[in-house]
């Protein structure tokens, strides 16, 4: 494969996204109805998110921008899925104008379809449950202290809303799959203790692993789990095969399709600390600044390699704690591309506008080519100047 010219850049496997898309989708198979909604923000390219709404997939958005994104790339309002807390009027109005799936998080909505007289509106009941040594979500209405049930009983008195879903996103320190199966099980039993005749789904939302290498799971203190065992535990909890499953993956979908690349600008040697700086930052692949490493590969350039060992691979930015890989041992040349994979989750989109704009994105071709399907950001883009 030849690399482009950018120093930095990321590339992103359609076929690699498919697969995950698919094997998780299979892996539900079974339910009366089962809808992978995928999670929006986790990764907003539009070739990704086009591909998996071509490949069936719904739209699960936060915002008006991520609706109005989502509208715009193709999706019908009949297969989005609007959660968020801090839903705007105007998106309140858009959404539930062209009657998508809102899930309701606050109080303020109720008010808002209290206001309305011009039709049925479909909405969700976002909920929380408790799980153990878990801290209680911020997210939805409590089951435990009768919050959803209230507002359960407010939104029927309205007359013009029908529920069609119950909704528990949950992400655990484990992301076990026990803990959906208590999520189905805590859910269940709420929902029949209530009479909701429209009710079409139970929404697990989605906090699940993705299908990540060996190398990759070690770094973390709990044991994996497959796409196969949340589905089996889900599908043993399940009180009734009329009942739809919709799930929510960002991560476990979306987190093995993209690579970013960087160019290695210099190696040091100081104070016993050895380093290689490349033209990237943690920002690129990782903003929470985590310290695992994700897999490295190296494109070496032909130039004279030196030998390093357990050098920290450091970023352009003037931050200490920019460190993209920790314990690099191998050779490595001035020149060379760092290829870190499986950086999808949370990466392009939660980039900050700090020091260097976004790079370029690639697309593989079908015969491993690379083409340009997202240019770099500008500069006068990132720091929203204008000549004025
Ligand atoms: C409601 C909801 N659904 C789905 C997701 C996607 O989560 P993940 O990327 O962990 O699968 C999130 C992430 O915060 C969320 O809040």
């Amino acid at each position: 494969m030849k690399l482009p010219d950018d120093d930095a850049f990321y590339v992103y496997d359609p076929n690699r996204f498919l697969g995950d898309f698919y094997d998780f989708s299979n892996a539900f198979s079974g339910f009366s109805e089962c809808v992978l909604a995928l999670s929006v923000k986790t990764n907003t390219l539009a070739g990704l998110l086009r591909d998996g709404r071509n490949a069936g997939g719904w739209a699960e958005v936060v915002s008006e921008a991520e609706y109005r994104y989502v509208r715009a790339l193709g999706w019908e309002p009949a297969q989005i899925i609007v959660n968020g807390p801090a839903k705007t009027e105007m998106l309140l109005a858009v959404a539930h104008g062209e009657r998508a799936l809102v899930q309701i998080d606050g109080f303020h909505e109720v008010e808002w379809l209290a206001s309305r007289t011009d039709g049925v509106f479909r909405c969700g009941v976002r909920c929380q449950v408790d799980l153990d040594g878990e801290t209680t979500s911020r997210f939805g209405f409590s089951i435990a202290d009768g919050s959803a049930h209230s507002l359960i009983r407010a939104l029927q008195a309205l007359g013009n809303v029908s529920i069609e879903s119950i909704h528990v996103h949950v992400c655990t320190s484990r992301r076990s799959a026990a803990d959906y199966a208590a999520v189905v099980r805590q859910a269940t039993s709420f929902i029949g203790s209530l009479s909701l005749p429209q009710l079409r789904f139970l929404n697990i939302g989605g906090g699940f692993l993705s299908a990540a290498p060996a190398e990759f799971r070690s770094q973390f203190p709990f044991q994996w789990t497959s796409f196969k065992e949340y589905a089996t535990a889900v599908r043993r909890a399940w009180p009734d095969e009329r009942l739809g499953l919709v799930v929510e993956p960002g991560l476990a979908v979306m987190a093995r399709c993209l690579s970013f690349f960087a160019k290695v600008v210099a190696v040091k040697h100081v104070s016993g600390r050895q380093m290689i700086v490349c033209a990237g930052s943690c920002y690129n692949i990782k903003p929470s600044k985590s310290v695992r490493n994700f897999p490295l590969v190296r494109h070496p350039c032909g130039r004279p390699q030196v030998p390093m060992e357990s050098a920290d691979v450091v970023g352009l930015t003037c931050m200490e704690d920019d460190i993209l890989h920790r314990g690099y041992s191998g050779s490595i040349a001035v020149g060379d591309y760092l290829e870190f994979q499986q950086v999808g989750a949370y990466s392009l989109s939660l980039k900050p506008a700090f020091i260097e704009p976004t790079p370029p994105v690639y697309r593989y071709s079908e015969s491993r080519e690379l083409t340009q399907v997202m240019p770099q950001q500008s500069w006068q883009h990132m720091m929203r100047y204008e000549d004025r």
